[in-house]
């Protein structure tokens, strides 16, 4: 039997599979069925009031879920299959379950573009819900490795679609009614988001909108300190734009920032793995992709609850 129809064979009896997407490796599950995804927000230990991304193939299969506003619409048409996700408002009656959605009135869902999520999804022919394939607060795996590591013999197949393309999570855009708002910042520069939708609202400081949105987020075990322009005494150093110093590592060495965002998840792990008790972090540009590794470092950096 090949991966695919073994990973099919175990969503259909309610199992959970790795399956890399081109932004991070997922945890997927049947999204239309409760008990599997109970296992999911078990296997992560992830409190259930935060929903799930559902993945399906195309903007056909997410007008099954949901009811999606022009702009929405305009946004799928343009982005997907990519590292978008759309929140909107459930369809009466639509097939995924209310747990993946915590019980809100709305639902997550992105089409991604890696050739084997897609071709999972067309072979399953149901909306699959992943989240981020790793324990609950940590940094989001990039390779299998990462996901054996977090979660080990809670997943029953790992698939391997190589180190994630994008490396960090998909942009997330809610729509309230007329309102658009960018809860999560992904590899899109706002701007090419805001050149579909017109400008993006922001939302309120302190408010949680989307529960991946909680000051500390995304975290390796090392204590992390941001904007460093070199380390301190007993520091490990991740670099940007510049080479790695002895012990520390750099997330590009030529101030690329896409390679940033691929590298940044798997140099923190390498790090924690090294021992680092502390991570002094360059400074990195807040244009185009870097709005979202700011964002994620800084998550990663808040004092951890
Ligand atoms: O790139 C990605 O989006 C990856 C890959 C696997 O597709 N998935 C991912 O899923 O990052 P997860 O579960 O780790 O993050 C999902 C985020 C959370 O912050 C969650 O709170 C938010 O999406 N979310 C899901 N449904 C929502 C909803 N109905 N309203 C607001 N936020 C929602
Ligand atoms: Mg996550």
């Amino acid at each position: 039997m090949n991966e695919i129809s073994e990973a099919v064979r175990l969503l259909e009896a309610g199992r959970l599979v790795a399956m890399p997407t081109e932004t991070v490796y997922g945890l997927a599950c049947d999204a239309t069925n409760p008990q599997a995804v109970a296992r999911v927000y078990a296997a992560k230990g992830r409190p259930q009031f935060n929903p799930l991304i559902v993945h399906v193939r195309d903007l056909a299969a997410a007008e099954e879920q949901a009811l999606l506003p022009q702009k929405a619409r305009a946004l799928a048409e343009k982005f997907w299959p990519g590292p978008l996700s759309i929140v909107a408002q459930r369809r009466p009656g639509a097939s995924v379950c209310d747990l993946a959605c915590a019980g809100l009135a709305s639902v997550a869902l992105r089409a991604p573009a890696h050739e084997t999520a897609q071709a999972l999804l067309a072979t399953f022919g149901k909306p699959i819900a992943a989240p981020s394939a790793n324990r609950s607060g940590h940094v989001s795996p990039t390779t299998p490795a990462h996901v054996r590591e977090d979660l080990g013999g809670a997943v029953d197949l790992i698939l391997d679609g190589g180190p994630a393309r994008v490396g960090i999570e998909s942009t997330i855009v809610a729509f309230h009614g007329a309102r658009a708002l960018l809860l999560r910042p992904g590899s899109f520069a706002r701007a090419e988001i805001e050149a579909v939708t017109g400008s993006l609202e922001l939302p309120k400081p302190g408010a949680i909108e989307a529960p991946g949105m909680l000051a500390s987020h995304y975290a390796p075990r090392a204590l992390l300190r941001l904007d460093a322009t070199e380390p301190k005494q007993g520091e490990s150093y991740l670099a940007f734009g510049s080479a790695a110093p002895p012990g520390g590592l750099s997330l590009s060495e030529s101030g690329d920032l896409v390679e940033a965002a691929a590298n940044l998840y798997a140099h923190l792990r390498a790090l924690d793995a090294s021992g680092a008790r502390a991570i002094a972090i360059a400074p990195i540009p807040h244009a185009g992709i870097g709005e979202a590794i700011n964002d994620r470092l800084r998550r990663a950096a808040a004092p951890r609850g």
